[in-house]
């Protein structure tokens, strides 16, 4: 795991726009992972702002969200397929027919849950996994106590999480207390991750979830045990670590970093 901590919002989102620029110039036809919520808005609208002036194309990519909500089709304005188009999809030049999202109102859940993950796999598997954090410490939907192998599955919100999201539903009663996720192990799988977290509400759980131990009760934790996580952070969400000398020096020394440092020495 790395930990780069930017001045602030605008540049972290633009550093993990840059990092997915760099691996979508390399391999058009990647296998890119998203994730939903309000840290992701700055950066999609920075991809697509990236699409419209510099041509950064996506014909070619293939996209797994980690997560729908259960019950929710995919016309509703809350789902999260929704979300996609809105944020992300409709501003692009991305095949939708190469989108993917878990179908939250399959007949069979399971059975829709299993095909999810065939089909990540039949795509060669994720190259790029992007992350947010809930404040219970989730990564997708994966509430505490999810197994660290955990596969895609339906999964119980918990109250917190509900709160957190249920304001941005018309009427907070309507949000669906279950969804679809991919599992804490599907996420470990992918070859590359990158964990986006802003802003003061975030400070306590990336503490835990950076410095902590790793544990199913912040599935975040597990990042830990990723191949190649890189944490992306403002200052404010950094505030609560106790080794950010350390997160800087790396940053000023390893040569990956190179490339990235006038732009986002913090
Ligand atoms: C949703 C997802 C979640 C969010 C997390 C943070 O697809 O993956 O783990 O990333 O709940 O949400 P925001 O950014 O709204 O704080």
């Amino acid at each position: 795991m790395e930990v780069i901590i930017c001045r602030n919002a605008d540049e972290a989102a633009s550093l993990s726009a840059d990092l997915i620029e760099d691996v979508l110039r390399q391999k058009p036809n990647m296998t890119l992972g998203l994730a939903t919520g309000r840290t992701m808005e700055d950066l999609y609208d920075k991809l697509a702002e990236r699409h419209q002036k510099a041509g950064l194309d996506f014909s070619l990519a293939v996209t797994f969200n980690l997560d729908e909500y259960i019950g929710l089709p995919a016309e509703d304005p809350n789902s999260y397929r929704a979300y996609m188009n809105r944020h992300l999809f409709d501003r692009i030049n991305i095949d939708k027919c190469n989108t993917f999202l878990p179908n939250g109102v399959a007949e069979d859940l399971d059975a829709e849950c299993a095909a999810y993950e065939a089909r990540i796999l039949d795509y060669g598997g994720i190259d790029l996994q992007l992350l947010g954090i809930g404040r219970t410490g989730h990564i997708g939907f994966n509430e505490p106590l999810s197994a660290l192998q955990s596969r895609t599955r339906c999964k119980t919100l918990t109250p917190g999480t509900i709160a957190q999201n249920s304001p941005l539903f018309d009427n907070p009663e309507d949000m669906p207390r279950r969804a679809i996720t991919m599992g804490v192990g599907t996420i470990l799988e992918s070859q590359r991750s990158i964990l986006l977290a802003t802003g003061t509400e975030k400070a306590d759980i990336i503490a835990k979830a950076v410095e902590g131990p790793m544990t199913a009760m912040i599935s975040a934790s597990a990042m830990q045990w990723h191949q190649k996580c890189t944490v992306i952070l403002d200052e404010a969400a950094s505030a609560k670590l106790e080794h950010t000398d350390y997160y800087h020096w790396i940053f000023q020394n390893e040569p990956e970093w190179e490339p990235y440092r006038a732009k986002y020495s913090a």
